[in-house]
């Protein structure tokens, strides 16, 4: 199965609108209701989002002004008092949520929790209560490197809780690369486990945090705060490491949420660039509440009863959005799964959604595409009716997935919300309402109700229906990210810099190739940038570069994805070696894992090329358009009258 082509897509016709049954039970239940409501955004963004502000939040103190504007540079709800945790816990206590069931958590070996609002509540002030106690002020960093287990989100909502701004890592990442994640960050405090199940093995996180930490690394790093988990053998570092379940017993429950600014940093998460060291990404307090919230209710239609599941891991922004804050914020039940499908278990999630109820399914086409591998036998013998909505994010999904993902799972009533966004915008940025919006199979459909995004030119020109361009987003939106930690400059040359300002107006720049259709759908073919998708996680080349050159043996490296059946994309390396090293298997694989030990897992590349030397152009710039070309086993396209030497070509395409 292929990504989709321009042309597959031009070719996509079909349309598939919600049943009446489904329309008329959603809270926007007609494509008028949606235009009337984007109509009313675009007019009057502020006065938009300050009436739901008003109404969906609890608020200490009400902000004095909507928005401050300072391109690139945006503040929602100025002097606006709130706290996140306050949403998304204190405030349903009141009400009958109280023993509703906010967290349903699976593990993978097949044990199960599941936590009340007010069980909830009482581990995060908790666990606040032990990390002030470990020195964690308000301002301060925390670290989350964590299986899939409640204690994630407990530990994300006893941050902001006090106040402290979380930077979750992956943990799936390296030990290298939580590092370096810990030093930018100045981390004081990091909450991790013991390890974590995944895919019937046992992931070793504490002992990664302790390499990373190793002969005082990372000097900020006072405590490590350690949730047992599986119970294997670790080392505790005296004076540094505590364990939470010796804390647990003796922390006080009461721990009343800070009085936040609106604009108080919530979050740092790190995500791939165009350069070697990741952005941290910033968000604050009031803007993201208020963003991920609406979203999450109105694209997922939430009801009281629903089950919704989100399988995205809480290391990326997925997991933050989407299995924490938005429906939680919501007072929605929101399930956890710490497993991945796996060879051993293909049925694993089939099993999840009949044992739970789930209504609402959240997932990536990269797990699409891997389940329609494993067979229908599995989720045909299991009962999936009480799904009433699919989603699907991180990459295009090809249309051929779609039609699986629609009649399989959704046995052709469910609609499926294709939801384009970033770790930059917080939330959903075009995405279907699924009472609302008839679906094209690969389009995201529609903006969101106060989001002007559009395609355009390099001069910033909106391009023809049906051409290709930049997707780029017109207006701030409370849930931007507010700059690139400790780098104002490069959040400005990275996203507002790439294309000038039109008529005055200031263009978010997404990295994204996109084509709006003749009806005002948006296709997005994917990154324009140096950054690659693989399975639905951000890779940027550079990274894999610079792990690669990391290697003594390695003189040279360029990195390209190629298209992948499964996983979209996959990682393809072109190395030189350094003068004495001689090409041999055992150092490909050697490499291999050298990369996995500089970033992790998922940039393990699929292949990796030897050669004697990489294309470049007379001023020394490797062409990766050729390198792409060989990767995919395609016929090379582009002017190659820049290169500085062509037989370079010739001996690539020979071997
Ligand atoms: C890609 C993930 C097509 C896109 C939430 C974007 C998508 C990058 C979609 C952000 C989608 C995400 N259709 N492409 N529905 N959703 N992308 O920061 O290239 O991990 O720029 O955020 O994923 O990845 P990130």
């Amino acid at each position: 199965m292929s990504q989709p082509t321009i042309e597959s897509i031009l070719q996509e016709k079909r349309l598939f609108a919600p049943t009446p049954e489904f329309s008329q039970q959603a809270t926007i239940g007609s494509l008028e209701a949606y235009q009337q409501l984007y109509e009313q955004a675009a007019t009057d963004p502020a006065a938009f989002w300050a009436e739901l502000a008003d109404k969906e939040l609890d608020w200490f103190q009400k902000w004095d002004q909507v928005l401050d504007w300072q391109p690139p540079f945006a503040k929602w709800f100025i002097n606006g008092k709130i706290n996140i945790s306050y949403n998304c816990l204190d405030r349903h206590l009141t009400t009958w949520r109280k023993n509703k069931a906010a967290l349903i958590w699976e593990g993978e070996p097949g044990d199960s929790r599941t936590l009340t609002y007010a069980q909830l509540h009482r581990e995060v002030c908790q666990m606040a209560n032990v990390l002030k106690d470990l020195g964690v002020v308000k301002g301060d960093r925390v670290g989350i490197y964590m299986p899939m287990i409640p204690e994630a989100a407990i530990a994300m909502l006893a941050c902001a809780r006090i106040g402290a701004p979380h930077s979750v890592v992956f943990g799936g990442f390296s030990a290298e690369a939580l590092k370096a994640r810990l030093l930018d960050a100045e981390a004081k405090v990091v909450i991790t486990a013991d390890g974590g199940f995944r895919k019937d093995k046992i992931v070793p996180l504490k002992p990664a945090v302790d390499e990373a930490l190793k002969d005082n690394a990372v000097p900020s790093v006072q405590k490590v705060l350690v949730v047992q988990r599986t119970e294997q053998e670790i080392e505790m570092v005296s004076d540094r490491d505590v364990w939470w379940h010796e804390l647990q017993p003796n922390a006080s429950a009461n721990c009343p949420a800070e009085p936040m600014d609106s604009e108080d940093m919530l979050f740092i998460l790190y995500t791939s660039g165009t350069t070697g060291q990741p952005k941290g990404v910033v968000h604050t307090t009031g803007g993201y509440n208020l963003y991920t919230h609406v979203t999450c209710k109105w694209t997922f239609d939430l009801k009281e009863t629903d089950v919704y599941w989100c399988t995205a891991d809480v290391g990326w922004i997925t997991g933050h959005s989407y299995i924490v804050y938005g429906p939680l914020s919501n007072g929605a039940t929101s399930l956890m799964y710490e497993g991945a499908p796996r060879a051993s278990n293909p049925g694993c999630f089939w099993d999840v959604v009949e044992k739970y109820g789930v209504t609402i399914f959240y997932t990536a086409p990269t797990a699409i595409r891997a389940f329609i591998k494993m067979g229908d036998q599995h989720p045909n013998s299991r009962d999936l009716s009480s799904l009433r909505i699919l989603g699907t994010v991180g990459e295009p999904i090809n249309p051929e997935a779609w039609i699986w993902y629609h009649k399989t799972i959704g046995n052709e009533t469910c609609p499926i919300v294709d939801t384009w966004w970033q770790t930059e915008t917080g939330g959903f940025m075009l995405t279907p309402l699924p009472g609302a919006t008839p679906t094209k199979p690969g389009s995201a459909t529609l903006p969101f109700p106060g989001i002007l995004a559009d395609i355009v030119d390099l001069e910033g020109n909106p391009v023809a229906a049906n051409e290709g361009g930049y997707l780029v987003v017109k207006h701030p939106w409370p849930s931007m990210m507010r700059t690139v930690y400790k780098n104002d400059e490069r959040f400005r040359n990275t996203y507002w810099e790439h294309i000038p300002p039109k008529d005055g107006e200031y263009l978010y720049f997404a990295g994204d190739g996109a084509r709006k259709d003749e009806d005002g759908y948006f296709w997005v073919m994917g990154r324009v940038d140096d950054v690659m998708n693989i399975s639905g996680h951000r890779l940027g080349t550079m990274e894999v570069e610079s792990a690669l050159v990391s290697h003594p043996a390695v003189a040279e490296a360029a990195v390209v994805s190629r298209p992948h059946e499964v996983k979209g994309e996959d990682v393809y390396a072109f190395v030189t070696l350094e003068g004495t090293h001689a090409s041999s298997d055992e150092l490909k694989a050697e490499l291999k894992q050298h990369v996995v030990s500089e970033i992790g897992a998922i940039a393990r590349p699929g292949e990796i090329r030897f050669t004697d030397a990489l294309p470049k152009t007379r001023s020394g710039k490797i062409i990766r358009r050729f390198l792409r070309n060989l990767a995919a086993g395609e016929e090379l396209v582009g002017d190659i009258s820049t290169m500085e030497d062509l037989t370079v070509l010739d001996k690539l395409r020979e071997g």
